[in-house]
């Protein structure tokens, strides 16, 4: 089958191959494709070099799958010309995520959510992802009445010139095209996207907008701040859960532990709990700081930690093609 990876060049498109490839799938013909920019250049994948084409070519060869990673202009233009001819389009952007008639799926949750004839498949946010996973088993064993949460994100969700700018703060170093309106090293802000009139920021609203979606529940009170830090292993994310009925922690904790994709990294004697360098390069959602909230009924407490490239971007944009390809 062909498969190709639009955006390929870039940070998500990169790790897109290597998951593809740590996922048995390279024995597929593999179509990269990326900006006219980067058309020609070499791409190593498997052990073998592609060649990078324009988005026009990959069409062209009509591929089974395409994997969108290109920004949200990129995927509003070219997924319907891949859809229209059957290519079935997983796209990471925020670009057809609200679209009603577009499936919002993580493969644990609601693989359900698609259709045989659904030809555009989106990708949730990588903050969104991580958290409704984690949450996953709470939501379904007691309901889930309200959310506090606070992200610390890594700057890898900005792309490479987050990256650089860090890198270049961190050697000293004036950034030659930084990706942030401040300095990232040696210090935080609370803004990811951009503001919207009500003073709440994109980011903070795609938790909102897309937990709603994934979980098919809008009756859950959701409030977020997004906070970037100098990181670059993964987000990071403090939850304030009030679940619906009341739970006793121990069950909550092995209930959270049997969750596919997910793993409890939570030893308090032990000083163990997630972080971003356990997460990075990794699938799976660590989960730990678990407990109770003394201050409110039926509430508790949650550290989550993913690698926001991969189970963020990535790991479950291929998840979600070989879910299709066994249905
Ligand atoms: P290119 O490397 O040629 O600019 P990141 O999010 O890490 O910045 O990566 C963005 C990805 O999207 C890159 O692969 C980039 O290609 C690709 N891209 C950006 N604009 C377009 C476009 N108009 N058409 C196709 N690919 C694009």
């Amino acid at each position: 089958m062909k498969i190709a990876v639009i955006g390929a060049t870039g940070l998500v498109g990169r790790e897109m191959l290597q998951v593809i490839e740590e996922q048995g799938l390279a024995d597929n013909e593999i179509i990269v494709a990326a900006s006219e920019r980067s058309v020609g250049k070499s791409l190593p994948f498997a052990g073998r070099t592609l060649t990078v084409t324009s988005v026009e070519e990959a069409i062209q060869e009509q591929p089974k799958y395409a994997l969108f990673s290109a920004g949200a202009q990129t995927s509003l233009h070219y997924a319907p010309l891949f859809a229209v001819q059957g290519t079935t389009v997983i796209d990471n952007s925020s670009a057809w995520r609200k679209d009603p008639t577009v499936p919002l799926v993580v493969p644990e949750i609601n693989l359900s959510a698609i259709k045989p004839t659904d030809r555009i498949i989106a990708n949730p946010n990588c903050s969104t992802i991580q958290m409704v996973l984690a949450l996953s088993s709470l939501q379904k064993e007691y309901g889930i009445r309200r959310l506090v949460i606070s992200t610390y994100q890594s700057v890898t969700g900005t792309g490479m010139r987050a990256i650089n700018q860090l890198e270049q703060e961190e050697r000293g170093e004036k950034p030659t095209e930084p990706a942030y309106h401040y300095p990232i090293h040696r210090n935080l802000f609370p803004h990811g996207g951009d503001f919207l009139p009500d003073g709440y920021t994109t980011e903070e609203q795609k938790l909102v907008d897309e937990t709603h979606k994934i979980y098919a529940d809008d009756t859950i009170a959701i409030t977020a701040t997004v906070v970037r830090v100098p990181v670059v292993g993964g987000h990071s994310e403090s939850v304030n859960v009030e679940l619906r009925r009341s739970f006793d922690i121990a069950t909550v904790r092995q209930q959270i532990a049997l969750t596919p994709g997910v793993s409890v990294v939570d030893d308090p004697t032990h000083n163990l709990y997630p972080m971003p360098i356990n997460a990075h390069h990794k699938n799976q959602v660590l989960v730990g700081r678990i407990r109770t909230d003394h201050s409110q009924a039926n509430t508790l407490n949650l550290w989550v930690v993913a690698d926001n490239i991969r189970k963020g971007a990535a790991t479950n944009a291929v998840q979600i093609m070989q879910a299709i390809e066994s249905l």
